[in-house]
């Protein structure tokens, strides 16, 4: 029997997926699973790990069953995940100890504050490539140590592990055998050293976690344990976070190759090669997927944390739209919006303002201002979001951007796409398969498997479409403008942070 499918588990923050490929890098089957999300005080968000775990299970076996493979003609599995979201877990029992602390949860800003004031700011991002915030895995993991009854004195004692959604599922999967995460992962904890390559002892110190609680740290594309599905035994030969998933699913395996991709979140990265730049201009340095065979690569990295969130704000609870997919067609039915902005900051500011306690607001409406109006502002400020972030992204790395590879749920909407382009003066280019997270993963363990090569990938993406500048440039800067001053009027630092331009 010849293995040659390739299974993606794709472990999101609003939904569990798996996606089967086949050799030629064609869908297979899908199954996927809605996440229940959790919002226990105003800013916090959790997910249940045991929900997870079984969400993910439950789409295998439905994937396997839709696509008629059995399991002893899969190559691997590739995971790749929400990435920051924070499970503690008993090692003995392998029960969570919590739920998980989910990447927008803004319950640590304090200890932040504190670590700020303790003067390691510029430590954190000469170690970790981060910057100080409630986003990343640190502080959350301090927070259950903390906040958890006799959690502090069990990891003291070594009997607790921690993990971000990789690891979790691994350490699940694996019937609690293994405790490991990849590069991408790691870097993300706000304690891993990412010239070095290890957990950073000062910052554990500062934040009082006990190594013994980490996962041991691997290359994305490694042997990461095995799966034993009734008997067939099926390694797990990839593991990134998704977003660095997504440029190694979009074939950014070189210096100067950058993508965006609209999920939840929006998430830019641009990869740097060897070189670990540090941002001048709110960006952060972050580890890209990494094979066994060569040394680690950088990317700067403009995560904006409301995205295709915002959306599904419209739909969920302004209850403005019925389907996300809907916003394409009431964006082209109405003229071009007059000064109105909705600035998404549901969670804060990310990059390139990193101001956790902004708010979301709308500005510049009049009585003629009507739903469709907002829902336009609404899909308007996820490319001007992405415009905030490569202005930044171009003055740190001193290269103008000729084109953006585009993925995820909202670039399958025409209308922005469009306007990414006009408002970046830049050309968009988005695949025909816009699965590229999930590719990327399969991506990372077919090569281990040895069923593809990084090579291949120019074979497997295909274009659909190349969306060009239309926009005159004297229009492209009025709404840039008025956009910059609707962020100025969101932001609450004191000192605001001058704007990208
Ligand atoms: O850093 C958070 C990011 O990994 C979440 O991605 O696709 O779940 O929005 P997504």
């Amino acid at each position: 029997m010849k293995q040659k499918y390739l299974v993606a588990f794709d472990q999101g923050t609003t939904s569990t997926r798996t996606i089967i490929f086949d050799e030629k890098g064609q869908i297979k089957a899908i199954a996927q699973k809605e996440l229940t999300q959790h919002y226990p005080k105003s800013g916090w968000v959790e997910h249940n790990p045991i929900e997870i775990f079984n969400d993910q299970q439950a789409t295998f076996l439905d994937a396997l069953q839709k696509s008629g493979i059995t399991p002893d003609e899969i190559a691997a599995v590739g995971i790749t995940n929400q990435r920051e979201t924070t499970v503690v877990w008993d090692k003995e029992t392998g029960e969570p100890i919590y739920n998980a602390i989910v990447w927008l949860d803004k319950r640590t800003n304090e200890i932040c504050e504190d670590l700020k004031n303790r003067g390691l700011s510029n430590y954190v991002k000469e170690h970790t490539g981060l910057v100080i915030d409630s986003y990343f895995s640190a502080t959350k993991l301090k927070w259950i140590l903390e906040s958890v009854e006799g959690a502090k004195e069990k990891a003291n004692d070594g009997k607790l592990c921690f993990g971000t959604i990789d690891s979790w599922l691994i350490y699940k999967f694996t019937n609690h055998q293994k405790h490991v995460t990849d590069h991408t992962n790691a870097s993300r904890t706000m304690i891993y050293d990412i010239k070095n390559l290890a957990w950073d002892d000062t910052l554990l110190k500062a934040l009082d976690i006990p190594s013994s609680l980490l996962p041991r740290v691997q290359p994305s594309s490694s042997h990461f344990g095995d799966i034993d599905l009734n008997g067939t035994i099926i390694p797990i030969y990839g593991v990134a976070g998704d977003q660095q998933a997504s440029l190694f699913g979009q074939g950014g395996f070189k210096a100067g190759i950058a993508k965006n991709t609209y999920g939840t979140g929006c998430f830019m990265l641009l990869n740097t090669g060897n070189k670990q730049v540090l941002s001048q201009s709110g960006l952060l340095t972050t580890l890209t997927c990494s094979l066994e065979s060569d040394s680690v690569q950088y990317a700067l990295e403009g995560s904006i944390f409301v995205g295709g969130a915002s959306i599904q704000w419209l739909r969920d609870r302004m209850n403005l739209i019925d389907n996300a997919a809907d916003t394409e067609e009431i964006c082209n039915s109405i003229p071009p919006l007059k000064n109105i902005y909705v600035v998404p900051a549901f969670a804060g500011l990310g990059a390139p303002y990193w101001d956790a306690d902004a708010k979301g607001s709308i500005y510049g409406m009049t009585l003629d201002t009507g739903k469709n109006e907002i829902i336009k502002a609404t899909v308007e400020a996820l490319a001007y979001q992405t415009k905030d972030v490569i202005t930044a992204m171009i003055k740190d790395s001193g290269k103008e951007m000729i084109t953006l590879k585009v993925d995820g749920g909202a670039s399958a909407n025409n209308y922005l796409m469009q306007f990414q382009s006009d408002i970046l003066n830049v050309a968009v280019d988005r695949p025909k398969m816009i699965e590229v997270t999930a590719f990327g993963a399969a991506l990372l363990a077919g090569i281990k498997a040895g069923v593809w090569t990084k090579n291949d990938i120019e074979t497997i993406r295909e274009v659909d479409t190349i969306f060009t500048t239309q926009m005159k440039p004297k229009v492209r800067k009025k709404k840039y403008k008025g956009w910059l001053k609707a962020i100025e009027r969101t932001q609450t630092l004191k000192k605001k942070n001058t704007s990208p331009v």
